[in-house]
């Protein structure tokens, strides 16, 4: 089976992370190998990026801020993304492309056509295979966040939250054969029973 390249996008508090490594662990029980990954992140100048890009005193321009996203996007791709690919490893990654969309996008009002431009640019012809869009009511989403310190995202407020949940809708229509909308407001169980769905449906496509 050709190693596939799957993304995983959510508000903050929809549940990515329990869902992530739930989604590792069903692979992996299929006997797929998978390198799990994360965006901004993923290399060390990445985890670096992101370090900086999510810390309250860092409050860029919207669009300095999609150009970094990128320049790391670029990074990942080069040495964590397409290497796993090539080797045969499937790759799960928490948030990519469609993050800047939402978040710098829809979020910040960076236009469509310059995050479309960027992603042209970095990706080529690269593309997840499926994307899974864990979609919730922002203010359900912003009571599940635990009582963690937030980061700069984290902290806007909820007109942002539904902006962003708006670009993620949009990308979904864009490219409905790829970008998968999952309702987070169900139980755990019932989200997985999706995700069990899509994968099956992945592995035999
Ligand atoms: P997140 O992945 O949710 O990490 P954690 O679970 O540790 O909070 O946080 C990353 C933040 O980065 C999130 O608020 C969305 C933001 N982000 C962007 O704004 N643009 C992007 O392109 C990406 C990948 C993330």
């Amino acid at each position: 089976m050709v190693a596939k390249f799957v993304t995983v996008e959510g508000l903050d508090g929809a549940g990515k992370t329990t869902h992530l490594a739930w989604l590792r662990a069903a692979l992996e029980a299929r006997g797929i190998s998978v390198c799990a990954t994360r965006e901004p992140g993923g290399t060390s100048f990445g985890e670096v990026l992101r370090e900086m890009m999510l810390h309250p005193l860092h409050a860029l321009h919207p669009e300095s801020e999609t150009l970094l996203m990128f320049a790391a996007r670029r990074e990942h791709l080069d040495k964590v993304i397409r290497p796993a690919l090539a080797a045969g490893t499937w790759v799960l990654c928490d948030r990519f492309t469609d993050a800047s969309f939402a978040y710098q996008g829809g979020g910040s009002g960076v236009e469509w056509s310059k995050v479309e431009a960027l992603e042209r640019w970095v990706q080529e012809d690269l593309h997840p295979d499926l994307t899974l869009y864990f979609d919730l009511e922002p203010q359900i989403a912003k009571s599940r966040l635990q009582a963690k310190s937030p980061d700069r995202f984290e902290k806007e407020h909820e007109a942002f939250h539904a902006a962003v949940r708006a670009g993620y809708l949009r990308r979904a229509r864009e490219h409905p054969h790829r970008v998968r909308v999952i309702s987070a407001s169900g139980s755990i169980s019932e989200v997985q029973a999706e995700l069990s769905k899509q994968i099956t449906s992945l592995c035999i496509g």
